[in-house]
């Protein structure tokens, strides 16, 4: 790939118990999202998508640690830097925007000077210059009369305005690589349509990367370039958004594919049985046997070898799907 901004090499994510063993949550995620590229990663809830896009922020909570694998960002690993290094990317050039936008705005801080933080943090630029350009990214990204905005609090504005003050405050430091969320799952679905097209918008104009997750593989496939389909930690299967939402091979995102649009907005209601494992789970074979319909006696035991699926649509585009029954040697 041409200019890789984000290279996750076998990220490995665990809990730590009260017992002090560790339970794996994310067992072995790669991917790489080149520049300008939108990459989605979907799964159904408590896959690791969260945990996954807070390593790369540096965000994990105390009790969740990366315990293998590597992060690199445009080309240096974010693990092996020291908080100081790490707090230098963070905001400045990685952004991150929350399915929640509250919890990335402070309660007393007016939307304006809110907004303009990380430009007093990170720039020498004089208030007056920080006001102009916070004005700016503020019609930018279609929040109507910003003067008088500038001057509310975060609890007069409603969700979907709040959303594009988050996306404001996370692409102000014009970064490489903006991590979202699930960031219009809390949204009506106008709103939503407006969100994604702006966040289209503002990655294809600026060159920015971004990491797109969601549990909707609809959302994603008008949004995104490639796709990961990730199940219980690990991606099963991945490619161009139109290889693999044409030509879905694992029978997990076969399910996903299958599922219908719930009652709320945003929800999709997963017509398959069964349910995700859990994190202290020991998955020796494939993780969704349990509930897979093809499922055969290698499944349970040995966990599938990737094989690399011609893509027809675009040669240069790897898809690859982690399943024995594309393995040649597991059907025989
Ligand atoms: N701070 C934590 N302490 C303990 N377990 C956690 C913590 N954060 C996440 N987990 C567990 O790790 C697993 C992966 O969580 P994660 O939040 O990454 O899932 P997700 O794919 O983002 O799901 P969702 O779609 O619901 O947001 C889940 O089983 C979750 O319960
Ligand atoms: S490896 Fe086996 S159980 Fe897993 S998805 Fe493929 S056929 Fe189903
Ligand atoms: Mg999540």
């Amino acid at each position: 790939m041409r200019d890789p901004v984000l290279e996750i090499r076998d990220l490995q994510i665990g809990i730590e118990r009260e017992d002090a063993a560790v339970d794996g949550a994310v067992r072995g995620v790669s991917l790489t999202i080149g520049k300008g590229e939108i990459y989605g990663l979907v799964g159904e809830s408590g896959c690791g998508k969260t945990l996954t896009a807070l390593a790369v922020a540096g965000l994990l909570p105390p009790s969740v640690r990366v315990t293998g694998g590597e992060i690199l960002f445009e080309g240096d690993n974010l693990l092996e830097m020291d908080p100081a290094q790490r707090r230098k990317h963070n905001g400045r050039q990685i952004g991150m925007v929350f399915q929640e936008p509250l919890t990335a705005l402070n309660p007393l801080m007016k939307i304006g000077a809110q907004i303009g933080e990380p430009l007093r943090i990170h720039t020498d630029l004089n208030a007056r210059q920080i006001r102009t350009r916070v004005l700016e990214m503020m019609a930018r990204v279609g929040l109507q009369d910003p003067e008088i905005l500038a001057d509310r609090w975060p609890h007069q504005l409603s969700g979907g305005m709040l959303q594009r003050v988050g996306i404001a405050l996370s692409l102000l430091l014009r970064p490489s690589l903006l991590i979202a969320d699930e960031p219009t799952t809390a949204l009506d679905v106008t709103t939503q349509e407006q969100i994604l097209e702006l966040l289209r918008e503002l990655c294809r104009d600026s060159g920015t990367a971004m990491l797109f997750i969601s549990h909707d593989t609809d959302v994603v496939n008008r949004l995104c370039d490639r796709i990961g389909i990730l199940y219980a930690g690990r991606i099963v299967e991945q490619g161009s958004v139109r290889q693999v939402m044409d030509n879905p091979l694992h029978p997990y995102t076969n399910g996903l594919m299958a599922s219908i649009p719930g009652v709320l907005a945003g929800e999709r209601l997963f017509a398959m049985h069964g349910s995700v494992p859990g994190i202290g789970d020991v998955l020796p074979g494939c993780a969704f046997a349990p509930r897979c319909p093809h499922a055969m006696p290698q499944c349970l035991k040995i966990f599938p070898d990737v094989s690399l699926q011609p893509d027809l649509n675009d040669p240069g585009i790897e898809h690859t799907v982690y399943c024995h029954l594309f393995l040649r040697e597991s059907r025989t």
